[in-house]
């Protein structure tokens, strides 16, 4: 298919997907599509980070839960997973998901846009999926995201590269370097670099001490 032609359905799906959804369900559509375990493949990365009982991850910028939920099955009763969002809609999903399914080990918290208003220090994980182009001022932020972080605490960060149209077309994307040159700033090390993603860059930072 032509990118014009791509674009236009795009298009199309989306208006017919605005007016015949939720505010909340459609949302989650623009985050989650139809297909997205397949290019995700969340347990993969789940295994690469290591993830295991008792560990406290954020996931910042939770979104629909897409990674909140799998995470919170891998840490178990005894860790606890910091849902954190600035979205009032997705906010309100998450909590009402929570209560639904009784999650006891996820925390919902409205973050702040300069600061996700975490635990000091008690961080094992924090996690960003397709969300770090959100962040302004990153290298600030990240350097306060420091002060949440445990002892061996890391810094998972999945983002849209531009290899692939749908970034293109939306601009909802970072590119790797761009990003190592700014964790730099922000005082990290590059620790792991998983290429198993294929519209997607998989790094893994830890605090350059
Ligand atoms: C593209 S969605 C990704 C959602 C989820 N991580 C996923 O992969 O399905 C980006 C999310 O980041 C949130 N967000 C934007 N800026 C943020 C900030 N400064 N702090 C926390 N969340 C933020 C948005 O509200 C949105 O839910």
């Amino acid at each position: 298919m032509s990118r014009s032609r791509r674009a236009a359905a795009f298009a199309l799906v989306i208006a017919v997907a605005a007016l015949t959804t939720s505010c909340a369900a459609w949302k989650r559509f623009q985050y989650e599509g139809f297909d997205r375990d397949v290019w995700q493949k969340p347990d993969e990365v789940i295994a690469l980070l290591g993830i295991g009982a008792g560990d406290r991850i954020a996931d910042i910028g939770a979104g629909g839960g897409y990674f909140t939920f799998p995470f919170a099955d891998a840490v178990g009763p005894t860790g606890r997973v910091y849902a954190v969002d600035v979205d009032d809609i997705l906010i309100a999903y998450l909590d009402e998901r929570v209560r639904e399914e009784r999650r006891e080990n996820v925390v919902v918290v409205r973050g702040a846009y300069d600061d996700p208003i975490l635990p000091d220090g008690e961080i094992d994980l924090v996690f960003l999926a397709n969300t770090y182009h959100h962040i302004e001022d990153r290298p600030a932020y990240f350097r306060r995201v420091q002060t949440d972080l445990a002892p061996g605490g890391r810094v998972a960060l999945v983002e849209l590269d531009d290899r692939s149209w749908f970034p293109r077309v939306s601009g909802h994307f970072t590119a790797a370097e761009q990003i190592q040159a700014e964790m730099t700033e922000a005082g990290y090390r590059l620790a792991e670099n998983h290429d198993v993603l294929e519209r997607q860059s998989f790094l893994v930072f830890e605090p350059d001490e």
